[in-house]
């Protein structure tokens, strides 16, 4: 039996928990959220479509009560606000530090053996908050931020190719910022062909400006964040653990000299298995793009540094 929790029934966790319901990841999937009946909501509405969709998985909503998420194998953080229009993930900190806090806290008393994915944003430093006041061992803390901007960036290049995106390999690493993203346009292809050899370089040039835009250009258009790729990614980081299918995915972890960096948690190739961080692989960049990996972690710190002075590290 496994059992996962999302907290938080808004767009990004009403979402993460739909697709781990149609796709069966889970036995049990449980909803929280702070609002009275808001994620119980979520859950009926879900459950509705269980006989059109052809599920078994059981979603529950609660509110605030963590008593129902005891013993979750794997527990989705989505608390917190979104950003709006104008606004940087980073610009979030204040609020969302505390509650993402409060949130881990609060799931360990039932789940002291979870693994966490942390969502909320700015997602490297509430992931790095996390590692630091959780208790858990690094393995347990992963932050979703690369899978959904691989995702981005394949689904750019995929219209720049005039291609199905699953044919296409990409892989966005560094910070989860408009500005702090990478995408390795060098580890790009399609079926095995470098992409630099197949796009003009004006070409992928865009669509490496276009990724790292990907949340904040949803943001425009929609006038709050995104929320079906971002659900999707943490689904998709649940099912790696769940089903121990040890994909390599992009994601924020803690590092302790791998990339050069310490005392951090930033995007990196992982294998993703059942337990967590399973391996941290080396992609051997070149000179260019350590230079801005480092400078990605200096932004990223940046932030990080925050937390000290709004006293949420002490
Ligand atoms: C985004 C938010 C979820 O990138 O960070 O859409």
């Amino acid at each position: 039996m496994s059992k996962v929790t999302v907290v938080g029934a808004g767009n990004v966790g009403a979402t993460c928990a739909n697709v781990l319901a149609i796709n069966e990841v889970a036995n049990q999937v449980v909803l929280l959220d702070v609002k009275e009946g808001f994620a119980e909501g979520k859950a009926l509405d879900i459950m509705q479509t269980a006989t059109l969709l052809d599920f078994d998985t059981v979603v529950t909503g609660c509110t605030n009560d963590y008593s129902k998420t005891a013993d979750s194998d794997v527990v989705v953080i989505t608390s917190g606000i979104p950003r709006k229009p104008g606004m940087t993930r980073e610009e979030l900190i204040g609020v969302n530090a505390g509650i993402v806090k409060t949130v881990s806290e609060n799931i360990l008393k039932y789940s002291p053996n979870a693994i966490l994915v942390i969502v909320s944003n700015p997602m490297d430093t509430m992931t790095y908050l996390t590692l630091k006041t959780a208790g858990l061992p690094k393995n347990k803390v992963i932050g979703m931020g690369g899978a959904l901007d691989s995702s981005r960036f394949k689904c750019y290049l995929s219209k720049a190719l005039n291609a199905p995106a699953n044919e296409i390999e990409g892989m966005v690493i560094g910070g989860h910022g408009d500005t702090t993203m990478i995408p390795l346009t060098r580890f790009a292809s399609y079926k095995g062909r470098p992409v630099a050899g197949i796009l003009d370089k004006a070409v992928l040039d865009k669509v490496v400006a276009d990724t790292m835009v990907g949340g904040a250009t949803l943001t425009g258009l929609l006038g709050t964040s995104a929320w079906y790729a971002p659900g999707a990614a943490a689904a998709y980081l649940v099912e790696s653990i769940l089903r121990d299918q040890k994909k390599v995915i992009p994601c924020c972890v803690s590092l302790e000299g791998e990339y050069g960096q310490n005392d951090i948690c930033i995007g990196v190739p992982v294998v993703i298995g059942k337990d967590g961080v399973e391996q941290i692989i080396d992609y051997k960049l070149d000179e260019a793009e350590m230079a801005l990996f480092a400078k990605s972690a200096a932004a990223v710190r940046a932030t990080n540094d925050v937390l000290k002075e709004i006293n949420m590290l002490s």
